[in-house]
């Protein structure tokens, strides 16, 4: 597939599936990621993580790949901020965040990797969960124009999966023997089980036979030292170390679940670097 491909392929997804909203009034995007009252502190906190990395105030915000602006969370990203400008290749993303932004945001279809900006315009820029559907050598594009239209002296905070987070590989006998037992003692786990697998936003494989995902080619630590190194100053901290199948297979509440998200939350506040690179997001800084 070449690289018009994938792009056109991933718009159709999310204009057809991904940001359309399902039974239950959720996109069906975030309907693979963990939504349970269990995790949900836990995935708040996260979320709020960006805003130490951002500049807090300026006029123009950047969100390449912006989707919906689907969580309350990332409402607070642009709270300092005159103006926030979504970028998204898919139309319907827009509308949705139109509905959420207002007059407030500014609303520009156009690929994250030619962006249709002068140099040094944008005042703090964030990029989540977008650049693993780009190849390699576009997601490097995509830091190119990161840092090409950037205030000098500013930050942008781009949030996307490892290809392989070690943490995430030497869980996976874990991961098995909870989904397996889960399975055991109620029979609807299974399907849970299976409908995590249908991820096309969080790291998870779709399934052969559903056309429920789309193109996702993502990263690692080795990457980014010979591509983007070069580029610029850049720092990797922990946005979340687990995946959402790490989460569903072994976090429960009957299991003190709350408690256990909490103590991986203050392990990932005190060894950020750590959990950034061996756990499943990292959370890079660039600097300019
Ligand atoms: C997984 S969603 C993430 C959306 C949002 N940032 C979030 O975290 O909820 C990925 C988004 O990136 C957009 N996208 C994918 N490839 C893109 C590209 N080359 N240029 C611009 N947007 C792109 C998709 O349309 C989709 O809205």
């Amino acid at each position: 597939m070449d690289d018009k491909d994938v792009k056109q392929q991933v718009r159709e997804f999310y204009n057809q599936v991904g940001w359309k909203t399902v039974g239950d009034g959720v996109y069906q995007n975030a309907r693979y990621e963990d939504l349970r009252p269990v995790s949900r502190e836990y995935i708040h906190r996260c979320h709020l993580r960006i805003n130490r990395h951002l500049n807090p105030t300026g006029d123009l915000l950047l969100d390449a790949g912006s989707g919906p602006v689907q969580y309350p969370e990332y409402l607070t990203y642009s709270e300092g901020y005159n103006h926030r400008l979504c970028l998204d290749i898919s139309i319907l993303a827009l509308k949705e965040a139109r509905n959420r932004l207002g007059e407030k945001g500014l609303y520009v279809v156009a690929d994250v990797a030619n962006l249709p900006f002068k140099p040094e315009v944008f005042d703090g820029l964030v990029s989540l969960h977008t650049l693993h559907h780009l190849p390699l050598p576009d997601q490097k594009k995509a830091y190119i124009e990161f840092l090409r239209v950037l205030k000098t002296g500013r930050t942008a905070v781009v949030v996307n999966g490892w290809t392989d987070s070690p943490m995430m590989r030497t869980a996976k006998p874990l991961i098995r023997l909870f989904e397996w037992f889960g399975k055991l003692v109620t029979g609807q786990r299974g399907e849970d089980k299976e409908t995590v697998l249908k991820s096309a936003c969080y790291g998870v494989e779709p399934p052969r036979k559903e056309p429920t995902g789309t193109f996702i080619k993502k990263f690692s630590p080795e990457w980014m030292k010979t591509e983007i190194a070069p580029l610029a100053r850049y720092e990797i901290f922990c946005w979340r170390s687990v995946n959402v199948r790490y989460l569903r297979a072994v976090v429960h509440g009957i299991l003190g679940g709350k408690l256990y998200l909490k103590l991986l939350y203050l392990l990932e506040e005190w060894f950020p670097k750590y959990y950034g690179e061996k756990g499943q997001y990292p959370l890079i800084v660039l600097h300019k």
